[in-house]
């Protein structure tokens, strides 16, 4: 039951429910991965069980892929839709020119494949992932296996002559293993505590070679809807134009009864 969600639960729901709302009939929609993006996927499978809107997904993960064919959602590969016309997807961070970081669940290369070929990427979140300055979440590096150590070595020194407060380097583990990507790579996640200069980071990073991508989203997040545990919801457009609306959590019972509770 909704009464038995965590505020936190409540708050990425109540932001998926609203993004869900700039769906119409007949769009391709690019699927994000983590868990408000699941909420989301759920919304959306609910809207169109109970509308009968034709959609046509794409996801940026198997394990999205997997959810949104178990409610019954189309998912085609990204070469088949060739282009989207929206993208929902969460993020680690957002800051106030909706710059963001993604990737802590290691999907942020296919999240930004499908999120820039797509006319416009909306960004749900827990209104906690709003920050002044990007960084105090680790930002996740894609690199390829071959020869990470020097590609760690690599970004390490070139951090130095960025605007950052960390340089603390970590390869993600999944277990006793290197954590292998959608794409069979690796992540370097960088503890840089605060980043000055997002852009000039980015740059930096995709020059280096073994850098497949990083998690830093900068021009790519048209608006930023951030929800509140009380079903309170603020719209966040590029241009700073901001709404405010509210989600009633209680009358979404169909949803949370099918996940079992
Ligand atoms: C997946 O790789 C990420 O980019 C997620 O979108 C991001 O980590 C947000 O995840 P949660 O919604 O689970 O916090």
């Amino acid at each position: 039951m909704a009464a038995d969600l965590s505020p936190i639960e409540k708050a990425k729901f109540a932001a998926s429910k609203r993004a869900v709302d700039f769906v119409t009939d007949g769009m391709k929609v690019g699927l994000g991965t983590g868990s408000t993006a699941a909420w989301m996927v759920r919304c959306l499978a609910d809207r169109v069980r109970e509308e009968g809107l034709k959609l046509t997904c794409v996801a940026t993960s198997t394990r999205t892929a997997d959810l949104a064919r178990s409610l019954g959602l189309t998912v085609v590969a990204l070469e088949e839709a060739r282009w989207l016309d929206l993208t929902i997807d969460g993020a680690d961070e957002a800051d106030g020119q909706l710059s963001l970081i993604k990737g802590g669940g290691a999907a942020l290369l296919q999240e930004k494949i499908v999120a820039t070929a797509s006319d416009r990427m909306i960004v749900i979140a827990d209104a906690a992932k709003q920050v002044h300055a990007l960084g105090a979440f680790p930002l996740p590096v894609e690199v390829i296996p071959f020869g990470w150590i020097a590609t760690a070595r690599l970004i390490e020194e070139h951090l130095a002559a960025q605007d950052v407060l960390g340089h603390d380097i970590r390869l993600r583990m999944n277990g006793d293993r290197p954590l292998r990507t959608d794409e069979n790579n690796y992540i370097l996640d960088l503890h840089l505590k605060r980043i000055g200069n997002p852009r000039a980071l980015a740059l930096m990073l995709n020059q280096i070679a073994g850098v497949v991508e990083n998690g830093l989203f900068i021009d790519i997040c048209d608006t930023l809807v951030l929800g509140h545990p009380d079903g309170r919801v603020e719209v966040i457009a590029d241009d700073g134009a901001r709404s405010e609306g509210r989600v009633d959590i209680a009358a979404s019972a169909n949803i949370f009864s099918d996940l079992g509770d």
